[in-house]
């Protein structure tokens, strides 16, 4: 596995890897690895030849007040994560490489997708994501892009800049990995003591109990996320941020359930916020029709 610092050897890499007829597929990180950003990796070695991890902690999507210094950082594991998990490059530019002095140009997406739930609690966050992810796309010129549905908003938020910016690289969504006992799988979880860990289980509980009632024929928005934020305001230490009924990809809100929808929370467990969601379906979908391809002989 080829290390690369640099934003000039990053673009010989991949100039040289698409003269050569390669794919390049770019898994976007901000390190601290774990089996989650593993699956982006496997997901783009099947689809790809070659295989780039960026590792770099965005200093721009952090508020002022956010964990942007405490973020964990084991660059060291990483590189043998990835080794192992076939990465082909793990491009790790400095702060200063990616944000040098002067540096005054940012993404701005205005609306719903960057203003309400973790938008509207995190200002300006998206715009650091935007900004840098398009920097990491220009740099290394994926053909394919690969992020978690862990993040929906920030999915939400990629592929409308790549369709408004109209750029030449595929967005694909792997779905969220989570720990044996359902808690989704994230760097901040490190964050969290022994007590806490506990009460996180409660996020991914009570998705799912919200998604029994949608399933069970629950079709009023306002009544699901009452049910979901009742059953997380018993537990204590744990404070809802926002829960969230909206259509996956527009982020839309949802008032009568119909369909498909997102059900997206955002919890602090004391001082750590975890967010997590899952995609619902609120009507049985019929089979597919089988199609004959094959000719009458
Ligand atoms: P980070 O939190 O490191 O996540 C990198 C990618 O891994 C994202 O696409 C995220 O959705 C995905 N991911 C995280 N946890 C996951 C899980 N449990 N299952 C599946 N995928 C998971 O997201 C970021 O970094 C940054 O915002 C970034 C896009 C790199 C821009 O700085």
């Amino acid at each position: 596995m080829k290390i690369i610092k640099t934003i000039k050897d990053m673009r010989e890499y991949s100039r040289r890897a698409h003269r050569e007829g390669k794919t390049i597929g770019l898994v976007p990180t901000m390190g601290h690895l774990h089996r989650g950003h593993v699956s982006l990796v496997r997901a783009a070695k099947k689809e790809c030849d070659t295989v780039i991890v960026s590792v770099f902690v965005n200093p721009t999507q952090f508020g002022p007040k956010e964990d942007f210094k405490k973020y964990p950082r084991d660059i060291e594991r990483d590189k043998k994560i990835c080794a192992k998990a076939g990465t082909d490059v793990i491009f790790i530019p400095g702060d200063s490489e990616m944000y040098p002095q002067g540096y005054a140009t940012f993404v701005e997406m205005k609306g719903l997708l960057t203003e309400t739930m973790c938008g509207a609690s995190r200002p300006g966050h998206f715009r650091g994501v935007a900004t840098v992810v398009i920097k990491l796309f220009n740099i290394v010129r994926p053909d394919l892009s690969y992020f978690g549905q862990k993040d929906a908003q920030q999915v939400s938020v990629i592929k409308k800049m790549v369709k408004d910016l109209n750029i030449d690289t595929r967005v694909r969504v792997m779905p969220i990995v989570r720990e044996r006992d359902g808690l989704a799988m994230s760097s901040r979880n490190v964050y969290l003591s022994p007590d806490e860990r506990a009460k996180a289980l409660y996020l991914y509980r009570a998705l799912k109990k919200a998604g029994e009632m949608v399933k069970k024929g629950a079709r009023s928005s306002s009544l699901v996320k009452k049910e979901t934020a009742n059953m997380l305001r018993r537990i204590s230490g744990v404070k809802v941020d926002y829960i969230a009924i909206t259509d996956p990809d527009t982020l839309e809100p949802v008032n009568k359930i119909r369909e498909r929808v997102l059900i997206a929370v955002a919890v602090f467990v004391g001082k750590t916020r975890l967010i997590d969601n899952i995609v619902i379906h609120s009507v049985k979908r019929e089979a597919p029709s089988v199609k004959c391809f094959k000719r009458s002989s």
